[in-house]
């Protein structure tokens, strides 16, 4: 091709990468629209007349590419974490106390505090410099691939600028959120008003919407924001604070949120906080906190994580909407554990865009300590998307017609004695009050539920009323029972049809190859959450090790602490669960075992690519073959074990072919790795 086209097509790529960056991350545009237009339209042409031309990262992708089938989910190289939520100043100074502790030093720690967007998180993946991968952050292993959608995101840059007197660094995996500002959220709104389309509820929900738009055109449509605040993996060892690696981050063009302190003690944090609070409602997007960070990069790998969240850094998240409404009734509510929690029966009321009838009261201490009585006008509050609660009763709008609430000495639904046990970290009086009967219909629901959940055996059409009707008519009294279900049994229950009980049945069937992991967090044991169920999976690789465990092997588990191991070791302690966990197996449930550490797959084993892969580029699929213990070498001998040959091949395929070297495509390679 005419070397002076090609030379035309980077001049105006780069003049187009510039200005939008100009425009998009700083907020500062050198030229009017007009001439931006005028470069785009030359680019457009140009590409139009040499389809050679053609680059992924040309800023002419920005429109969108054709629909795609389906999303491909792709494993983050480090797992995307979530955080742990504070919600008043004493939880952000025992942050900062745990944090001291942990570091070992009397001296103050510095912080970065940032404002928390509410949007939606996803992951950047840059090699050479060059954006090659975009996803969402799932279940924070693994996420769905976005690539096409995050290139329409006009502040995601394409390819990166290097910082001053460094190279771009070969691989970086920028972490970031993606939102709407308001103006866009309801002009989105009107725009899908106008075409009889239903509104969004809230800008976090329009943002999740628009990344998941099969057709990127569309997303192209919608003008999504981001905010970086972190990276995953990368080449860039050389920083030492996190606000450095924002700096650096800002430096090869990615947007980063201009509200952020850096390196600030404690006391500054909190007053930031009241700060971002006060002027939040000024902000043209939605914030739901603050995230507060540990500076030092070294300090906080030695703080390292726990099975979900990182031990270096908190969300101080602000107090939720409130409404006033009045209690009509306490119920009582039996849970998983038998645990007895008061629900406020409410009249009707709107709090933040949803309609509450129900909140939380926590237990009978709280109640008692603010005082609030059947009949009385209450602030209710509702924060994200958690259940909402009783603040606290007005007590002025009394008309003496209240009545005290107690909890109940029976068991409202089984009607056995019901005790206050001791708190397992004070040993004093716990505030909880739980039924005794581990037979109580109402534990043995919210257990079966549970183990049918998505998380554990995830059984399709096994809803919550489903359970109610099973173990109300004795078809089932524990877990276990589920896979003795009959068909004919089923389709005799209310809104069963032939056809749902025979999918169900298959559903049930179907849920019997378990990973080792959702097994047991199926199980239910107490303060065995789907992270911590996943530890001690890849921990204690098979179930009789676990279920003979003693408590210092249990607590040898980094992340399991004094109250998991205990309570571990007393389920299993308890024959009726151990016959429980048997008779599950018996009925030919098969626990997935995740593949011993030792035994890598790959080990010993040289590989040489060639070509173009279509599942992964050549550093991931490096990166994989050395995960499993292979190395990868980038000339063939007679050493080399397997040569992975894709899309257009070198001359490594020929050599590989003189030498008899083994040569796989690619569906042969994933399976070698597995997948
Ligand atoms: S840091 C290991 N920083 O909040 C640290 N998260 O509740 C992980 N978020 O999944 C996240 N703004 O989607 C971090 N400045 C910020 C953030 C932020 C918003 C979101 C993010 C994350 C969620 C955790």
């Amino acid at each position: 091709m005419n070397p002076n086209i090609i030379d035309e097509a980077a001049r105006l790529r780069k003049a187009l990468h510039y200005h939008n960056h100009r425009y998009y991350v700083l907020d500062d545009p050198e030229i009017s629209d007009a001439e931006y237009d005028r470069l785009m339209q030359a680019l457009l042409k140009l590409e139009a007349e040499h389809p050679e031309l053609d680059s992924p990262d040309s800023p002419t992708r920005r429109v969108g590419a054709p629909p795609l089938a389906r999303f491909d989910t792709a494993r983050h190289a480090m797992p995307m974490l979530s955080l742990d939520n504070g919600f008043e100043d004493e939880d952000i100074l025992e942050f900062d106390r745990r944090v001291r502790k942990l570091a070992d030093t009397g001296e103050t720690v510095l912080y970065t505090a940032e404002v928390k967007i509410d949007g939606t998180a996803v992951e950047l993946v840059y090699e050479d410099g060059r954006l090659v991968m975009a996803t969402t952050r799932g279940d924070g292993e693994t996420g769905e691939v976005i690539t096409e959608n995050i290139r329409t995101v006009r502040a995601v840059p394409l390819v990166l600028r290097a910082a001053p007197g460094r190279e771009v660094p070969a691989v970086l995996d920028v972490r970031g959120e993606i939102f709407l500002g308001h103006k866009g959220f309801q002009k989105l709104n009107r725009q899908r008003l106008s075409e009889n389309q239903p509104p969004f509820a809230n800008p976090r929900n329009a943002a999740a919407g628009s990344l998941r738009q099969l057709d990127s055109r569309i997303t192209a449509s919608r003008p999504l924001e981001i905010f970086c605040y972190g990276v995953g993996r990368t080449s860039a060892t050389h920083l030492t604070s996190h606000w450095e690696m924002l700096c650096e981050l800002k430096y090869l063009g990615f947007k980063i949120n201009p509200l952020t302190r850096h390196r600030i003690p404690i006391e500054e944090v909190l007053s930031f906080y009241r700060h971002l609070e006060e002027m939040r409602q000024t902000l043209p997007y939605d914030i739901d906190g603050m995230v507060v960070k540990v500076d030092s990069l070294p300090l906080q790998a030695e703080l390292g994580m726990k099975s979900r969240s990182p031990r270096w850094a908190i969300a101080y998240k602000f107090k939720a909407v409130q409404e006033t409404t009045r209690i009509l009734q306490i119920d009582v509510q039996v849970g998983r554990t038998g645990a007895l929690t008061p629900v406020a029966i409410l009249e009707p009321v709107n709090v933040g865009g949803v309609t509450v009838s129900r909140a939380t009261l926590h237990n009978e201490d709280d109640i008692a300590q603010k005082d609030i009585r059947i009949g009385d006008t209450v602030f209710v509050e509702r924060a994200g998307d958690v259940i909402p609660r009783v603040v606290k009763a007005v007590v002025s709008k009394r008309t003496g017609e209240e009545k005290s609430f107690k909890m109940p000495d029976l068991c409202p639904v089984c009607g056995s004695t019901t005790v206050r046990e001791m708190n397992e970290e004070s040993g004093k009086l716990g505030a909880v009050t739980r039924c005794v009967n581990s037979s109580c219909p109402a534990q043995v629901k919210e257990n079966i539920k549970h183990f049918a959940a998505k998380g554990a055996f995830d059984i399709d059409g096994l809803g919550d009323r489903l359970v109610e009707q099973l173990v109300d008519r004795g078809l089932i009294v524990s877990s276990a029972d589920l896979f003795r279900l009959e068909q004919g049994e089923l389709s005799a229950l209310e809104r069963m049809g032939e056809k749902s009980a025979e999918n169900l049945v298959t559903a049930i069937e179907n849920s019997k190859e378990i990973p080792f992991g959702r097994f047991l967090f199926a199980l239910g044991i107490r303060h065995v959450g789907e992270g911590v169920a996943d530890l001690l999976a890849k921990a204690f690789q098979h179930l009789d090790t676990l279920m003979d465990a003693e408590r210092d092997r249990l607590l040898a588990v980094e992340g399991i602490g004094e109250i998991i191991a205990e309570s571990i070791e007393h389920f299993f302690a308890q024959p009726r669960n151990r016959e429980m966990v048997h008779r599950i197996l018996d009925s030919g449930v098969h626990i997935i075992y995740p593949a011993p550490k030792s035994a890598a797959p790959l080990e010993g084993k040289t590989f040489v690519l060639t070509g173009t892969l279509s599942a992964m580029s050549r550093s991931e699929a490096k990166k994989k073959i050395q995960d499993q213990g292979g190395k990868v070498a980038g000339s063939v001998s007679a050493k080399t074990d397997f040569v992975v040959v894709g899309d257009a091949p070198g001359s490594k395929l020929e050599k590989a072919k003189a030498l008899g070297v083994r040569v796989v495509g690619e569906e042969e390679f994933l399976r070698l790795l597995g997948k």
